[in-house]
């Protein structure tokens, strides 16, 4: 019986065909599953990535709050166009201390990945406060009421400690100096050497350019440092797996 001849067997045969497939297929899932049981991990480690500052993570959750992810994506493709237009593509790693990630999959308005240091604070505060005002077509929000809230860090620890239970990896020592890293990273006068020890490369600017710290400070805080942290004049990626 020749090749063709026997595999008549198993066309005229649902049963026995229903059954083969689900071999292949279970085959070709064990293929791509089961070696992922033995990774320690599937994020590459990379130079840079620190969790976020009090006063970012406090702008990160004001993003949240008003649903900027609803227009703004923050994952780079690896795509050619993606790539001229926004920077480097995303890395795993640089969304790690993300929970929930903002990765979103609505391009009303550009990625935010690496918007930071792309415009000056007072870009972020006149195209916050009124997007037409800088972005004549622009159809997003006007949030100019993130300036007339202040905030104080009333709850920066316990927002930490939270984050440290789903795998952040803030240290007590962070922890403990919350409330005070909060308050000093708008103040470049104050004691802000622990800060910027605490979280490498943290930027010290009174955002807003208002007395006091608002939540204009902490959005703004938050967007001038995404996609800052990992350095790609350096970066290789590891070929090693
Ligand atoms: C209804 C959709 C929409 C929402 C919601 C929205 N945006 Fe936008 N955003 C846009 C559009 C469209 C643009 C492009 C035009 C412009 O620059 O205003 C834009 C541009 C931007 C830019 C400039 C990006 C660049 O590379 O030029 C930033 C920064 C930004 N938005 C931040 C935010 C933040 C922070 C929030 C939440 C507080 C937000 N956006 C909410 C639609 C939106």
């Amino acid at each position: 019986m020749g090749f063709l001849e026997r595999h008549k067997v198993l066309e005229k045969n649902a049963t026995l065909l229903l059954a083969g497939s689900l071999v292949v297929v279970a085959v070709g899932g064990i293929v791509e599953i089961a070696p992922l049981f033995y990774l320690q991990n599937t994020i590459e480690k990379v130079d840079g990535m620190r969790p976020y500052s009090p006063l970012e993570l406090t702008g990160r959750d004001i993003y949240v709050r008003e649903g900027c992810y609803v227009c703004h994506s923050q994952m780079i493709r690896p795509m050619r166009d993606e790539v001229e237009r926004y920077g480097h593509y995303s890395l795993a790693a640089e969304s790690m201390y993300d929970h929930p990630f903002q990765w979103g999959s609505k391009r009303t308005g550009p990625d935010l990945a690496r918007v930071g240091g792309r415009y000056s604070d007072e870009w972020h505060v006149d195209h916050l406060t009124n997007p037409e005002a800088v972005v004549p077509e622009s159809v997003m929000p006007k949030y100019a009421f993130l300036m007339d809230r202040m905030i104080d860090g009333e709850y920066i620890a316990d927002l930490l400690s939270t984050h440290r239970m789903v795998g952040v990896p803030y240290t007590d020592e962070m922890i403990e100096s919350a409330a005070a890293d909060f308050r000093v990273q708008v103040d470049p006068l104050g004691d802000w050497d622990g800060l910027v020890e605490r979280y490498p490369g943290a930027q010290v600017r009174n955002f807003d350019g208002q007395p006091g710290i608002s939540e204009m400070d902490a959005l703004i805080a938050y967007l001038q440092v995404l996609g800052t942290l990992v350095d790609f004049s350096t970066f290789t990626p590891d070929a090693s797996r």
